[in-house]
Formats: C-alpha cells, structure tokens, sequence
C-alpha cells in the first residue's frame, strides 16, 4: 500500500490516541501470571500487541479480545505456574517488547518455548536478555552464536543476580524483572539512565516487591501469587508524537491529542519540543491505572534547534525520528547523540530516518549514535519508503505535511503495529 500527501492549508481538531503499546503488552503479560480476572480496556490496537495475545494463549492462557466499543482484553489469570508448555513455535511478529518480555518469563518456566519473528525482529539483538537470563541459570540458545532469534528457552530454577545493564532499555530491564520474581533470592538491576519504569509500576499494583533507588532496582522473587490488576490504557505518547511535531511545523495548526500517558519517563518528547519552542498547552490533568495521563494541545510554533543526548535519549527514543522532522523545520542545528540504540530498532533508524528524509530534502549528517540536522530546510514532495518500520512511515507522513507538492509514502501499511487508524485520524484534521 502506498500514500500520497499534500500539504493541507490547516490542522485542526481533535486526536483519539490509541493505548499505549508498552503497557498494553505489560497488562496482558502479567495479569496472565496472576490468579483472578482482569479487565484492561483501551488495550493498544497495533499487530504487536495481538502478537503478545496470540503467544499468551499459546502458553494457555485463558483471554479474549473484543475491539467493541473499546479494544478489550479479559484474562483469566491462573498464576504463575498456570502457564504450559507451547505446541508450536511462539510468533512475535514485529514486537521486540513481546519477544525480550516473554523469553525473560519463559526462563522461569518448566518447559521448552520456541520465540521468533518477522526479518527485522530476527535482525535485532537478543544477547542483552540472553547473557544474564543465562548469569540467573536459564537455558537459552538462539542464532549466530547466541545473539539472533529465533530463541530456544529450556525454562527452569534461577537465581538472583546482581547487573549493571549495558544499555538503559526497559525492553531489557522488563525481561530481567520477570525473571527476577519467579528466582531464588532478590535480584539487584542498575541501569545506566532510567528507562520508562511501566513495568515497576504496574507489578507494583499487582503485589510484587520492586524497590527503587535512583536508577537501580531491587527485585524481590513473589511469596504470593500476583493480584490481577484491571485498568483502563492511557492513550500512548509514541503514537501522540506524530501530532505534536504536525501541529508545532504546520503554520495553521491547532490539534488536541486526548488523554496522552504523561508518565515522566517517557515525557522527553514534551521536553524537547517545548525547549524548541512548540506552543503547548497540558491540559485535564489526571491519573489513570497508576500512570499519569493529560490532554495536549498543540499550535503553530516557530522552532529553534535543540540539543538531545544524554537521559533525555531513553525518555524519548521511539519519537527520535519524527522529532528529526521537527529539527529540519527548525532554526540552527540539531544534535542528536548518545543514540545508537536507534541503530537496532525495527530498521536502523539512524540511516533510514536520515535517508529518507534527504529524499524530501532535508540536511543531516549521521553519527554513529545520532545526526546533525541543519535547519531549516524547505521539504519538497518525493517518493519515500517506511522500510517497513511503522514510525518512520508515520515520521515521512509528518514531513509531507508541510512539504511543497506531493508526497508518496511506499510501505504505508507499516502503521498498523502501532497506529492501524493513523492515516484516517490524519485525513480527519487536514483542512
Ligand atoms: C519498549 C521499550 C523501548 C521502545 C520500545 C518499547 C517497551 O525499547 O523502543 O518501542 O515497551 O519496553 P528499549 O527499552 O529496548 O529501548
């Protein structure tokens, strides 16, 4: 599927965000381990969350998704020794979440799972979980000498560790707490910055003992089975993204994103945008299943260049490329360091972002953990690919916003893994 985009005279409107990917996999993760029914509405509508349902109900586990009127899971958790062994080889399609989650909770269990995925998912590095899940006493192999997918885990008895992280990924860190509570003895993290801390939170509520010192973690293995913990998903801020960095380059916006997840670990991107000058307002502000939410509004901004490296790189990484957009529309030059993470998410998103961006005639030198971009520069329409990575197709469509003549988007359909109704919610606020 392909888009074609022109630029739209105004952006107004309201925008539904979907809910948010990273706790949608953690509320049907763990309500699977615990012993009750739980109800989790707003549940994200992208494939990668159903790709952490379907490998759910392979382990056994007894739940049902309805997409009416709100996207809802109901599971019926039968605690942590309630999951069996899977007949089949455990799908994770695009999902680095579903796959690094679900093998650092299979290392916990009595039998043989099977993980793998699509190519870009059997491209990305898996020694990060495989290196100390094995430190605990787990049994993993996995392609070209340990370090690809597909995965093999002979789950078993483990032990506490105590690890330094070699990279401040919550992907990571979530794998090692879900191994954490099912081992003998507490397990001690730290990561290098903070990570979004979803998963502390949300294992929190449902019984666990997780303990939080700046940025390293004590976790305590579970004496009682895990509560079931119902809640309604705040909209997600990844897929809000797309609309703040629309609204702020746009010369005649006004968008309203509702009900955002604000959590502070993963609020980089209002950070940025505001020290960029974006015109926005937070507004409605509430909590919402233990996590912050708000409504954003957004206007027509004059940008200026910024500087993002540092702590700002993990509470921000999946916005990175769409705010390189935001950059080229901006006055001076951006910095972006500190970012080689970026270089193994669902594409290498340093080379793809900065290269297709070129085609629409931006300015960026690439580093290896980052870009310069030189602002600003005048997009004009070309014909871009989303190499099949859903953030970078919706990141080109925000640049075709604002570009002279036409844009077409090859690969369109990528959206679907986290935003399936991106492209109509933009149809519904071009003017
Ligand atoms: C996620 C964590 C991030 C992010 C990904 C979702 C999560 O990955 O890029 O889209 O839900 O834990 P890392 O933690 O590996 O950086």
């Amino acid at each position: 599927m392909q888009k074609s985009i022109t630029r739209p005279s105004s952006l107004k409107g309201e925008v539904v965000l979907p809910g948010d990917k990273s706790l949608s996999h953690r509320a049907a993760i763990f309500n699977s381990l615990a012993v009750g029914r739980a109800t989790v509405t707003n549940f994200a509508t992208g494939a990668d969350c159903r790709s952490t349902l379907s490998c759910l109900k392979a382990l056994g586990v007894a739940l049902d998704y309805s997409p009416h009127p709100s996207p809802t899971v109901n599971i019926e958790g039968r605690g942590g020794s309630g999951l069996r062994e899977p007949e089949d080889v455990l799908d994770a399609g695009n999902s680095g979440t579903t796959t690094r989650l679900l093998t650092g909770l299979l290392a916990a269990q009595p039998f043989l799972s099977v993980i793998t995925g699509d190519s870009s998912l059997r491209s990305r590095p898996m020694a990060r979980i495989i290196k100390p899940l094995e430190l605990m006493g787990a049994h993993i192999q996995g392609r070209k000498n340990n370090t690809l997918a597909p995965l093999a885990i002979r789950g078993g008895d483990l032990h506490g560790i105590d690890y330094l992280l070699p990279v401040a990924s919550a992907q990571l860190k979530s794998s090692l707490v879900l191994a954490a509570i099912f081992a003998s003895g507490p397990t001690r993290l730290e990561e290098p910055a903070l990570s979004r801390d979803h998963t502390e939170r949300l294992l929190s509520a449902m019984g666990a003992r997780i303990e939080r010192d700046g940025n390293r973690l004590n976790v305590f293995p579970i004496e009682k089975e895990l509560m079931p913990c119902s809640l309604a998903v705040p909209g997600d801020i990844s897929s809000a993204a797309f609309w703040l960095v629309a609204g702020a380059i746009h010369p005649g916006a006004e968008l309203k994103v509702l009900n955002c997840g604000v959590n502070p670990t993963r609020t980089g991107i209002l950070d940025i945008l505001s020290a960029m000058g974006a015109r926005l307002t937070i507004v409605n502000e509430r909590s919402e299943g233990g996590e912050p939410v708000a409504d954003i509004i957004v206007r027509s901004s004059r940008l200026k260049a910024a500087r993002i490296e540092g702590p700002l790189i993990p509470r921000s990484i999946d916005e990175i490329p769409v705010l390189a957009v935001a950059a080229c529309c901006a006055e001076g030059d951006t910095v972006i360091k500190d970012a080689a993470e970026l270089r193994v998410k669902e594409s290498d998103r340093i080379d793809t972002t900065a290269r297709e961006l070129t085609r629409l005639g931006a300015r960026i030198d690439t580093l290896p953990d980052g870009m310069i971009i030189h602002g600003p520069c005048a997009f004009t329409g070309a014909t871009v690919t989303g190499h099949g990575d859903h953030r970078l197709a919706m990141t080109l469509a925000v640049a075709g916003i604002v570009a002279a003549g036409t844009t077409i988007i090859k690969n369109a359909q990528a959206v679907d893994i986290s935003y399936p109704t991106f492209w109509r919610d933009l149809e519904a606020v071009c003017r």
